[in-house]
């Protein structure tokens, strides 16, 4: 565990390391959990390796209902969660020895078959983040917002039978319906009320990690969702960028990755930071 500088890295798997997080004490979640079946990070424990999108699904509800109990009753969770279409076969470069960043295509583990569940056909949209957002709000979530994420630059895809896929899903889910937003915290240029879609550039692979979000995702979740010193989680911290904007507005992080490789990754991020706070309150237990 690092603690230094209001940042603390854990390494592990999320579903085991969360129920050690004292009940209440976080402000607010910010997350990107792995997309199903896209990318393989090598470890049994890896949230998007399920065989059916179903169980994907029931996982990270499982994981974000810990999350839920670990937030602040005002507390809110903001999630950033990406599609796939379901596909028979795949040859080439987006086929089953697909390298996608340093990561191995997932495909090559699910044998490319179109799982059998929710009607889907060869190239259908999955809808994964609509699906996941509706079983968060039956598992007790209030959804308050769908924000779209318009990346100013796509992946490039070689598709020539339905236009680039170049957003993504941001939700923002409230504890409950007397839940912190401060409105002032982000503003359109004009001053008036902050829209629901963000146009930001991507940032994977910029620290090392593929499928790193932008600084600017978390930066305006980060002001819209908590007030300085509070504590800011990410259970799929990846390279930590959740953590690192945090401690730079002023707010505590606690960030979880399974991959080692990634986790040294966030606490060489962190340890650039000048220190801000004298003491992390010990709201983690047993590690
Ligand atoms: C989309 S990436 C997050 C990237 C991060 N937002 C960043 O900016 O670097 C998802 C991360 O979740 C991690 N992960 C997958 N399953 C996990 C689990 N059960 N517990 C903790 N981390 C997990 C993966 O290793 C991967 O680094």
């Amino acid at each position: 565990m690092n603690m230094k500088k209001g940042l603390n890295v854990l390494t592990g798997d999320s579903l085991k390391i969360l129920p050690k997080i004292e009940s209440e004490s976080v402000q607010s979640c910010i997350t990107s959990p792995p997309y199903w079946g896209l990318r393989d990070y090598e470890n049994s424990a890896q949230i998007g390796s399920e065989s059916s999108p179903v169980d994907y699904v029931n996982n990270v509800v499982s994981i974000f209902r810990e999350v839920k109990r670990v937030l602040r009753s005002d507390g809110t969770l903001w999630l950033n969660i990406g599609d796939g279409y379901a596909r028979n076969g795949g040859i080439g470069k987006h086929g089953p020895n697909a390298i996608v960043g340093n990561t191995k295509k997932l495909i090559q583990k699910r044998n490319c078959k179109v799982p059998e569940c929710w009607g889907l056909k060869d190239r259908d949209l999955m809808g994964i983040p609509w699906r996941v957002a509706f079983a968060l709000q039956e598992d007790g979530w209030i959804l308050r917002s769908r924000i779209t994420w318009v990346k100013k630059n796509p992946m490039p895809e070689s598709v020539k039978n339905r236009p680039t896929s170049a957003t993504e899903e941001i939700f923002l889910f409230a504890k409950s319906s007397a839940y912190f937003y401060n409105q002032e915290g982000v503003r359109e240029e004009s001053g008036a009320n902050l829209r629901n879609y963000w146009i930001l550039n991507q940032e994977a692979g910029k620290y090392g990690h593929p499928a790193a979000f932008p600084r600017e995702l978390a930066r305006r979740c980060i002001l819209l969702g908590s007030k300085e010193e509070q504590i800011i989680l990410d259970p799929f911290g990846g390279s930590g960028t959740t953590g690192v904007v945090a401690n730079e507005l002023n707010r505590k992080a606690i960030i979880i990755e399974l991959n080692p490789t990634y986790a040294e990754i966030a606490i060489t991020r962190g340890a650039s930071i000048q220190p801000q706070f004298q003491s992390f309150p010990s709201v983690i237990n047993q590690i």
